[in-house]
């Protein structure tokens, strides 16, 4: 959606073919940090005026080990902040522009299949309400997420696929509670980790580190509130406010990139590349550059007649990709308790975390540098 509006913005037509339904969309709960720059370019493209009213601009964020927190101030260490609006506003700010704008989106579009894209004459087909339908493109963008069909469309013969699945998931709860602090609290504890966020002032967002094939039938609220209370800072758990969960799930953890992102004239983008474990909320942050690079390569194409920006596309988009994959990686290395596997019997993982920890509560240069990670790389 954010690329069709920045196409719309740039004078390109483009058709936005969209799986589910309209109210499915507006109703899935995702991560809800944006980083600085993705604040910039959404208030750049029109689309800043509810998230500067509504959202939440956060200067640092709480770290705790083993229940004693200590503090990280982005602002004072880059001069930047981040704003705390779900990606679910953002979404449907994006509706509300593509409405107003005549965007082209169809919902409902089932047994999507790409066609031709080794060829200047690529199509989309698919079904709608019981009919067929074409689309015939200069380009097609694979903005189709994980489970898409466009990664899929890369021949064995170029694909390459990296992958580190996390052996533990996220189960994350949302509660009509007030949230227990303005900033965020990313805790590790021995037992597991847990994050308390938030979308208002009266809807909390929290999270705990759980088994990767634990199902929520497993967690009644009383054991998710026990649990995130015993794993935060003592201080902060006596305020903790808990009530009904409203939504529960559990999160897989992976990281994962396929590359090239782009074939012929099949571009992917966002998660229909690669994947990030949640820790640092990179997700929505990285289709952001993906499609902001994509962009100004297809205004570059239609406006000079030069193909540069879609051919260097894809090395332009890894460069950044691999560096967010690489800061998820590691603060989830960092904050997550791991089972002791072949190699560390002798808990030596353990006392390496402890000792990163250590090291980022009292080090200036460790904290500047996660600073600059969170708030975002600039792109
Ligand atoms: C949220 C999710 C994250 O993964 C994170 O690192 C921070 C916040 C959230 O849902 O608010």
């Amino acid at each position: 959606m954010l690329l069709a509006h920045l196409l719309s913005l740039r004078g390109i037509e483009s058709v936005v073919v969209e799986q589910r339904s309209r109210e499915y969309v507006l109703a899935r709960i995702r991560a809800g940090v944006v980083e600085q720059g993705s604040a910039d370019l959404l208030r750049a493209s029109g689309l800043g005026q509810r998230m500067d009213g509504e959202g939440f601009l956060h200067d640092g964020t709480a770290l705790s080990n083993n229940r004693r927190p200590f503090r990280i101030d982005f602002h004072e260490l880059t001069g930047k902040r981040v704003m705390i609006y779900g990606q679910t506003e953002v979404q449907r700010d994006l509706y509300d522009i593509g409405d107003s704008r005549g965007l082209a989106v169809i919902h409902e579009a089932q047994d999507v299949a790409i066609h031709d894209i080794e060829t200047t004459h690529p199509s989309v087909t698919f079904e709608h309400q019981g009919e067929p339908v074409t689309i015939d493109a200069d380009f097609v963008a694979g903005c189709d997420g994980f489970h898409g069909v466009s990664r899929h469309m890369l021949p064995a013969r170029v694909k390459r696929e990296y992958e580190r699945v996390y052996p533990f998931g996220w189960l994350g709860v949302l509660s009509a509670t007030p949230p227990i602090s303005h900033e965020l609290i990313y805790a590790r504890h021995t037992d597991g980790f847990a994050l308390c966020s938030y979308r208002t002032p009266m809807l909390s967002r929290y999270y705990v580190q759980c088994s990767s094939d634990d199902t929520t039938d497993a967690w009644t609220d009383q054991r998710f509130w026990d649990t995130l209370r015993s794993r935060l800072p003592e201080e902060s758990a006596d305020t903790l406010v808990t009530g009904p969960s409203i939504e529960k799930l559990v999160t897989p953890l992976r990281s994962y990139v396929a590359e090239p992102m782009r074939h012929g004239r099949l571009f992917l983008a966002g998660d229909a590349a690669h994947i990030v474990p949640p820790t640092g909320a990179k997700g929505l942050n990285l289709a952001f550059s993906d499609v902001y690079y994509l962009a100004s390569a297809f205004e570059r194409y239609y406006g000079e007649h030069d193909d540069l920006g879609l051919d260097g596309y894809s090395e332009q988009a890894l460069r950044r990709v691999w560096k967010a994959v690489r800061f998820s990686w590691w603060m989830t290395s960092m904050m997550h308790t791991f089972p002791d596997g072949p190699g560390d019997e002798t808990g030596f993982n353990t006392r390496v975390q402890e000792a990163e920890l250590d090291y980022l509560a009292s080090s200036v240069a460790a904290q500047t540098a996660m600073s600059e990670n969170y708030v975002g790389l600039p792109y």
